[in-house]
C-alpha cells in the first residue's frame, strides 16, 4: 500500500459524512484512510461504499476518471489513529457534531502530526475559535463544512480561525477544487457561517408567512422549489439582482426603496413552537409521512433530483 501520487487524506469518524468525503477524495484519486472509534461503522462505511460506488457507475454519475473498482482499492479502514495519520497530508474530521468531543479529538491529533498536515473539520456550526484554540499546530487548522449530500451539493465552506495560515486555506481550496468540490472562503468566523445564515433568514420568513396565514405550507415551499430555487440552482441572489436590471446600480436604484419598504415589515425570531409547528407539521406529513420509510425514500428521491441536477450544470456549456 504504497503512497500514491495524489497524497493520501485521513478521514476521522465514518458516519454518513465520513462515507461522502472518502468517495470524494477517492475519486480524485487520492488513498483514504477510514478511521473510527467503532471498528462495526468502518466496516459498515465500507460496504456501503462499495454498493454507493458501483450504483454511481450504473448510472454513469461516477465522479473522476477511475472506475469504481479502482475507487474502492483507494479507501481502506484503518483502527488504529497512529497509523491512520501517518503520511496523510490531509485530515477530515467527520466525528458527531458535540464540542467536547471535536476539542478532544483536534488534541489528540495536535499531538500526533507534524507542521505539514492540514487538520479540517466538517463542523456545521461549531466555530473554529471554539474547536481549535491553544493547539500547538492551529495554523493548520481550519472548519471545511460540506453540504448533505456532498456527493451531489459540491459547496465547501472554508472557516478560518483568527490564528490560521492564509496557505492553509488556499491548499485546501486548491484540494477541494481538485476532488470537483465547490470551495468558498469566510474570510472571518461568523456563528452559522453563511449557508447556514442565508437558509435561517428563508426558514424564518417562511415560518412568519405560515403562521401569519398568508400562504399554506404547500404553497410556501413551491415558492421556493417552482421559484427562486430554480434560478439559485445556477446565479445567486447577488447576480439575480446584476439580471434583473440594467445592472446592478440600476437594479439598487430602482428597486432598493421597495426592498426596504419590505424588509422593514418582517416580524421577529420565530418560537418554532405552538400551534403554526402543530400546522407545518401536518401539512409536511400529508405529503410525506414522518416515519422511516417515506422519510427514506423522499431522501432518496432527492438524492435522485440532486444528481440529474448536477449532471445538467456539469453539462451547460460555459458562459
Ligand atoms: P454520524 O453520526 O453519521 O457519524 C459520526 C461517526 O463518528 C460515527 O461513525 C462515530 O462512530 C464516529 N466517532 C465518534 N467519536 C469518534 C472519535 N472520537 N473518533 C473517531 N470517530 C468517532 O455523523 P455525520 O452526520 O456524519 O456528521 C459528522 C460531522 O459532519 C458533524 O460535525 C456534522 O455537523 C457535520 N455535517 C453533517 C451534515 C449532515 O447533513 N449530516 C452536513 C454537513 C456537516
Amino acid at each position: 500500500w504504497a503512497m500514491a501520487a495524489a497524497g493520501a487524506v485521513l478521514i476521522v469518524g465514518s458516519g454518513l459524512i465520513g462515507r461522502s468525503w472518502a468517495m470524494l477524495f477517492a475519486s480524485g484519486g487520492f488513498q483514504v484512510k477510514l478511521y473510527d472509534v467503532e471498528p462495526q461503522q468502518i466496516a459498515n462505511a465500507l460496504e456501503s461504499i462499495r454498493k454507493e460506488l458501483k450504483l454511481l457507475e450504473q448510472a454513469g454519475s461516477l465522479k473522476g476518471s477511475l472506475g469504481a473498482q479502482e475507487q474502492l482499492a483507494l479507501i481502506r479502514g484503518c483502527t488504529d489513529i497512529r497509523e491512520a495519520v501517518e503520511g496523510a497530508m490531509h485530515i477530515q474530521e467527520c466525528v458527531p457534531e458535540n464540542l467536547e468531543l471535536k476539542q478532544k479529538l483536534f488534541a489528540q491529533l495536535d499531538g500526533l502530526v507534524d507542521d505539514s498536515v492540514v487538520l479540517s473539520s466538517s463542523s456545521s456550526c461549531l466555530l473554529p475559535s471554539k474547536l481549535f484554540t491553544g493547539l500547538a499546530h492551529v495554523q493548520q487548522c481550519l472548519v471545511a463544512h460540506p453540504v448533505n449530500p456532498p456527493y451531489y451539493v459540491p459547496l465547501v465552506e472554508l472557516v478560518p480561525h483568527p490564528e490560521t495560515a492564509p496557505a492553509t486555506v488556499d491548499r485546501t481550496h486548491a484540494l477541494m477544487r481538485q476532488i470537483g468540490q465547490s470551495p468558498v472562503r469566510m474570510l472571518r468566523e461568523v456563528d452559522g457561517f453563511a449557508l447556514n445564515r442565508l437558509q435561517y433568514a428563508v426558514i424564518a420568513e417562511a415560518w412568519r408567512l405560515v403562521q401569519e396565514g398568508v400562504v399554506s405550507p404547500e404553497d410556501l415551499d413551491l415558492v421556493m422549489s417552482d421559484g427562486l430555487g430554480m434560478r439559485y440552482a445556477f446565479i445567486g441572489p447577488l447576480e439575480t439582482m446584476h439580471l434583473n436590471a440594467e445592472g446592478m446600480l440600476s437594479y439598487c436604484d430602482r428597486y432598493g426603496e421597495g426592498m426596504k419598504r419590505v424588509l422593514g415589515t418582517f416580524g421577529s425570531i420565530p418560537e418554532f413552537s405552538g400551534v403554526t409547528v402543530e400546522k407545518v407539521h401536518q401539512a409536511m406529513c400529508a405529503k410525506v409521512p414522518a416515519d422511516p420509510q417515506h422519510l427514506a425514500a423522499r431522501r432518496k428521491w432527492r438524492d435522485q433530483c440532486l444528481m440529474q441536477l448536477s449532471k445538467l450544470k456539469g453539462q451547460m456549456p460555459p458562459q
